[in-house]
């Protein structure tokens, strides 16, 4: 079942309007976020970044319903299991043709939620990373938009050379983030990560990591690394809501330390399993 605009309804008979501004020019945001046993991780800060991305796009949308159609949705689909992840997808609604470029709308934001399972149950788990240096950035790189497209390109060209996830560089070449992660690396001991100001999204997940670093008693430093500087880390690991924490083992074919995953990444994967386990917030149901 998916929520579609205040209704669930079958995933094979959902529809929404043809004059879709998401649909025809990208005017949309999403959101991705896991939920556990009925309970969601940093519920609000993903909300918190929707609001921003919509402030941005002037989609006037309605936090409470998005919250109220994320925990009909995970009940509509009990059966998944206990981990799910629910995409909330807004966009800017129908387009009134009669207006010229960029156009206004008629009628409300369209909203669609899906809940999905993290994993097939007897899936393996995921294979650490291997990434691929891409130069290519993000547009409005702190607005979540579902205009994809370069995230896209460059996750195509990483898979093409063999690597399972692009990572997009800035414009003198230093790695920022993949095309759906946040990087990180541990270099000199210390959790090094982009600021946000490099033009990367502030992901719920790369915010929940520093917190579990500092509290496992590493430094966490904010700034961008260098190419050389990744390449020659002692570990390095991706974070999405999605994913975890994911080690990147390999970057353009060369290991990073022995090109395994490292004690470091798995302490911090661990460390944020236990956070999302002991702080989940349970969802309210109507
Ligand atoms: C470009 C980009 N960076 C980082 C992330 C990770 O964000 P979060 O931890 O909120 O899932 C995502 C998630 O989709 C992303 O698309």
């Amino acid at each position: 079942m998916v929520w579609v605009d205040g209704r669930l309804v079958p995933a094979a008979r959902a529809t929404v309007s043809a004059l879709d501004r998401g649909l025809r020019s990208g005017e949309g945001l999403y959101e991705t976020l896991r939920v556990r046993r009925r309970r969601a991780f940093r519920l609000a800060a993903h909300l918190e970044r929707l609001e921003a991305g919509a402030a941005i796009l002037t989609i006037p949308i309605e936090s409470a319903a998005v919250r109220a159609g994320i925990a009909a949705v995970v009940t509509a689909n009990d059966h998944l299991g206990d981990d799910v992840v629910v995409r909330v997808t807004c966009t800017a609604g129908p387009l009134d043709l009669t207006t010229p470029f960029p156009g206004t709308g008629v009628g409300p934001p369209t909203v669609v939620l899906t809940a999905q399972r993290t994993r097939a149950p007897d899936a393996p788990p995921r294979p650490p990373a291997r990434g691929h240096l891409v130069d290519l950035r993000r547009e409005l790189p702190t607005v979540k938009s579902t205009a994809s497209l370069l995230s896209l390109v460059a996750q195509r060209e990483a898979r093409a050379h063999g690597a399972s996830d692009a990572i997009l560089c800035d414009p003198e070449g230093r790695p920022l983030e993949a095309a759906a992660a946040n990087l990180a690396a541990v270099v000199d001991g210390q959790l090094v990560t982009a600021p946000i100001s490099a033009g990367i999204l502030g992901g719920v997940t790369r915010t929940a990591l520093c917190e579990v670093a500092t509290g496992c008693g590493l430094v966490v430093t904010e700034r961008t690394l260098e190419r050389g500087e990744l390449l020659g880390a002692e570990e390095a690991l991706l974070t999405s809501a999605v994913r975890g924490v994911q080690p990147l083992v390999r970057v353009d074919g060369q290991p990073i330390g022995d090109g395994t995953p490292g004690p470091v990444t798995a302490r911090l994967r661990q460390g944020l399993e236990d956070l999302i386990e002991a702080t989940a917030e349970p969802l309210e149901l109507s």
